[in-house]
C-alpha cells in the first residue's frame, strides 16, 4: 500500500514511521510511505505558502496554489486514477477502527495536513474526498493526526503484523476491549495469576478471556457493548 502525506513538516512523519512494526513493513516493501513538503511547491523565492485570511481573523492560511501543485505532482506518479484524499481536520468524521479497515483496502491514499489556521477552502473543495478528525480537540497541525491514521491503517495491511500479532488482532476486532493478561512472575505483590490461565485447557481459557473482555468493556466503555451483543 502507498500512503503519501502532503505536509509542511515532512520530518515529523519521517521520524515516526521508521521504527518498529511500520518501519519493518516499509523495509519489506509492504508499505510505501512518502511525506511531500507543500513548501517545495511555493511559487515565490521566499518559499512562502501562507497568507492572511480575507475578511480578517487571526492566524494565517495555507494558500491554494502550492497545495494544488503538490497534489498534481503526486498524481503524476500515482498508481491509481483517483486515490482518496483525506484532509486531517477537527471538522472531519471521527476516526474509528471500521474506517481504518475500509481505507486499508485501498492501493493508495493521500493525506493532507493543515497547519496555522487551515487551508484555503477552494483547494479543499477541489481535491479533498474525505475529512477526518482523530477526536474532539484541536491539534497544532494535522501531522499527529495523520500518524494515527497511518498507524491504524498500516497494521491492517496484509503481512504487516506477524502471525502472533494478527491472531491477537482477530480476537479484538469484534468490538470488545482487551481482557487482562499476565506474565511471569506467577505471584507479584502477593497477587496470583488467575488459576484457570495455568490450567492448559485452551477452550476454557478462551471462554474465560471472552467473559473478562465483556466485563472490562461493560465497566470501561459500556456503549461499545451495544454493537457487540
Ligand atoms: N488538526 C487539528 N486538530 C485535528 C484533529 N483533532 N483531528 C485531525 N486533524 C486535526
Amino acid at each position: 500500500m502507498k500512503i503519501i502525506i502532503m505536509t509542511l513538516f515532512p520530518e515529523m512523519i519521517e521520524q515516526s514511521i521508521s521504527h518498529s512494526i511500520i518501519g519493518r513493513a516499509i523495509k519489506k516493501q509492504l508499505l510505501e510511505i512518502t511525506a511531500i513538503n507543500i513548501r517545495d511547491f511555493a511559487n515565490n523565492k521566499h518559499k512562502k505558502v501562507d497568507d492572511y485570511p480575507f475578511g480578517g481573523g487571526v492566524g494565517m492560511l495555507i494558500m491554494a496554489p502550492p497545495v494544488k501543485d503538490c497534489y498534481n505532482h503526486i498524481l503524476s506518479s500515482s498508481l491509481t486514477a483517483n486515490p482518496p484524499v483525506i484532509y486531517m481536520t477537527p471538522q472531519g468524521k471521527v476516526w474509528n477502527q471500521a474506517m481504518a479497515q475500509e481505507f486499508s483496502k485501498e492501493k493508495e491514499i493521500i493525506l493532507l495536513c493543515g497547519h496555522y489556521e487551515g487551508i484555503d477552502q477552494r483547494v479543499i473543495d477541489e481535491i479533498v474526498t474525505h475529512e477526518v478528525s482523530i477526536g474532539d480537540y484541536i491539534l497544532t497541525g494535522g501531522e499527529l493526526a495523520a500518524l494515527v491514521v497511518i498507524d491504524s491503517i498500516s497494521r491492517l495491511v496484509e503481512g504487516v503484523l506477524g502471525k502472533q500479532e494478527s491472531f491477537q488482532d482477530e480476537s479484538f476486532s469484534h468490538g470488545l476491549l482487551e481482557y487482562p493478561q499476565y506474565t511471569k512472575p506467577r505471584v507479584y505483590n502477593g497477587v496470583e495469576v488467575p488459576e484457570i490461565l495455568l490450567s492448559g485447557h485452551h477452550k476454557n481459557i478462551a471462554e474465560y478471556n471472552r467473559q473478562k473482555a465483556i466485563e472490562v468493556t461493560r465497566k470501561k466503555r459500556p456503549e461499545l457493548l451495544k454493537s457487540y451483543l
